[in-house]
């Protein structure tokens, strides 16, 4: 039995193995038959990819080709479109030139028509005119005809009221001449009468006079407008300035209004016109043998050049009274010259703004006639004014010279003082008499507060001579507004050259010109009290002399006051008054208040 099982479990293994054998056989085909089955799908998929691509690509093509043929219809129709719609604007262009040319025929037309009909209507007018004159001649030559029938009747009548007629005639005759004569000589006695009164007048008003003016704000990117208020119209002397903040014992930020007054103040709506009104009269001093200076002063941009310069300014005006009153004063036997200069103070040195730098300057050299008052500037053109519009050519020129001598020509005018000289002379051939008088018309250099500290070189020198010629200038109307026998004239080139416009009967007007900027304040402020301190100090002296000489008008104590002997100052006086104003100007301080 075991032999048996043996046997049975080793044919098992055996039937075992073979059939292991055999799944393995079957395992192999299978997986070669797999193998084959995967090449062949994949030759298969290669091949369709193949025919699919090469189908599209035919595809393609054909459509590619279907398009460029289009494409060549289409663009060949553009073309033929393109042609026609040329062909049409062309006639069009041609129809519209056509009718253009038909518009201008018919605007000649109307123009020569309208012409004609002007013609016509200045024809009729003319005729009309001579209708007119002829039936005014017609009338006359009736009335002349009925006077010379009465004259022949009367001539036909009676000899003897002929001849007592011609007598009454002639004595009539002679009664009129010597009438007019007698008005002649009166009317001549009368204007050197009222050149007497009219100077005086002049001083009573005061010899030297400060008067302010405000400009506009010109447009609104200028920036903030300052607090600026006239609170007088009557009087229209004052002006407010609210002044910049400050701190109040107390903590508080404030800002004070300061108060100012002057001769007259000038709003920003007074035009040109108005504020010449005001300083005609002085014209009219120099016109009768008086020397006259009006200055400018300000900062840069505040408005002297426009006072002054401009195509309607004092110089141009002041021109035009001269000539229309010189041609009134002829009938009371006047006749006057009117000479021109101008020149400018820059760096302590004199220039002649009416000599162009391609002539080569000269040196100018200032000579004062101490007998006549009256000062020359030796080298300096001097133009004959003897038409109106000369004087705008003159102050062309000046402007030219002034632009070829310096490249920022703004710049340098407002750190020059320019002035313009006129010269009067007036002669009248019945009386003798013989007067000579100078206008001086002064646009100063820019009163800013110039700080020496971060200048250099010439800006330095520029800034040191500004601030020595301003602070001459307040010297010597300080000087003479305390009546002291020395004024210190030859102290710049400035008060030097208008010595004589500034002392004795001579007439200052000083006009402090503001801005109404607040970025401006402060520089407003410091010109305000720099003019409140020369008016200060000529108001103080006048009052002096009304109290201590009660009796005595005011003329002449004026008069008495500046032909007193020099008194001697020690020099440290001297100093110490240039300081103050030296310390005003740059402080905007004034020692009053
Ligand atoms: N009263 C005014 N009315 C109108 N414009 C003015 C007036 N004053 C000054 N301007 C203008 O203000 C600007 C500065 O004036 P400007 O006369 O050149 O100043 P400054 O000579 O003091 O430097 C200019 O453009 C000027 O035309
Ligand atoms: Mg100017």
């Amino acid at each position: 039995m075991q032999k048996q099982a043996l046997s049975l479990t080793l044919a098992l293994e055996t039937e075992q193995r073979n059939r292991k054998y055999e799944l393995e056989d079957k395992l192999r085909d299978h997986r070669h038959e797999v193998d084959e089955l995967r090449r062949e799908f994949k030759d298969e998929t290669d091949r369709l990819q193949r025919t699919q691509r090469e189908a599209l690509e035919a595809l393609e093509r054909h459509c590619r080709a279907e398009l460029e043929d289009e494409r060549v219809q289409k663009s060949k129709e553009l073309q033929e479109l393109r042609a026609r719609l040329g062909t049409e604007q062309q006639d069009l262009n041609i129809a519209l030139l056509g009718k253009e040319r038909e518009i201008q025929d018919m605007r000649s037309q109307l123009e020569s028509l309208k012409s004609d009909l002007d013609r016509e209507q200045t024809i009729k007018g003319n005729l009309q005119k001579q209708i007119a004159e002829v039936s005014t001649t017609a009338m006359t030559l009736e009335d002349r005809n009925r006077a010379l029938r009465a004259q022949i009747d009367f001539l036909e009548s009676d000899s003897k009221a002929q001849s007592d007629s011609f007598a009454n005639m002639e004595a009539r005759l002679q009664d009129a001449l010597r009438a007019a004569e007698e008005a002649k000589q009166k009317l001549i006695k009368e204007e050197t009468e009222r050149r007497v009164l009219f100077n005086k007048y002049q001083e009573l008003k005061g010899n030297i006079r400060v008067m302010c003016r405000v400009r506009p704000v010109l447009d609104s990117s200028e920036g903030e407008e300052a607090k600026l208020s006239f609170p007088d119209t009557k009087t229209s002397a004052q002006l407010d300035v609210t002044g910049p903040e400050e701190r109040s014992s107390l903590g508080n930020t404030i800002r004070k209004v300061i108060p100012f007054e002057f001769d007259r103040v000038f709003t920003p709506a007074v035009n040109n016109e108005d504020v010449f009104g005001e300083i005609s009269q002085l014209v009219q001093s120099a016109l009768d043998g008086y020397n006259v200076c009006i200055f400018c002063y300000g900062q840069t941009g505040s408005g002297k050049t426009f006072t002054m310069s401009s195509a309607d300014g004092m110089i141009p005006r002041a021109t035009h009274m001269i000539y229309e009153t010189i041609t009134k004063l002829k009938e009371k036997s006047w006749t006057y010259t009117m000479e021109g200069s101008f020149v400018e103070v820059y760096n302590e040195e004199l220039h002649d703004l009416l000599t162009p730098a391609s002539e080569g300057k000269k040196k100018l050299e200032i000579r004062h006639d101490d007998a006549r008052k009256q000062t020359t500037v030796l080298n300096c053109k001097a133009v004959a004014l003897d038409s109106a519009d000369k004087v705008e050519l003159m102050l062309r020129q000046a402007q030219n010279n002034r632009s070829v001598a310096a490249t920022k020509a703004n710049e340098r005018s407002s750190r020059s003082h320019s002035i313009f000289i006129l010269k009067l002379i007036g002669e009248n051939s019945a009386t003798n008499e013989r007067c000579e008088g100078t206008l001086n018309l002064v646009d100063l250099a820019g009163s800013e507060r110039l700080k020496h500290s971060g200048a250099e070189g010439d800006r330095m020198k520029e800034t040191q001579n500004i601030n020595k010629s301003l602070s001459c200038l307040g010297d010597v109307i300080e000087a003479l507004g305390r009546g002291s026998g020395h004024v210190p004239y030859r102290n710049s080139k400035l008060t030097h050259l208008l010595q004589y416009s500034l002392g004795g009967n001579s007439k200052t007007l000083m006009f402090v010109m503001v801005s109404p900027l607040e970025a401006h304040l402060k520089e407003t402020i410091t010109s305000l009290r720099f003019a409140t301190k020369v008016r200060i100090i000529l108001l103080r002296f006048l009052l002096e002399l009304m109290l201590t000489h009660g009796r005595c008008t005011i003329r002449t104590l004026v008069r008495r006051s500046l032909r007193r002997r020099p008194r001697r100052e020690s020099a440290t006086a001297d100093v110490v008054r240039r300081r103050r104003w030296t310390s005003m100007r740059g402080r905007g301080q004034c020692c009053c208040c």
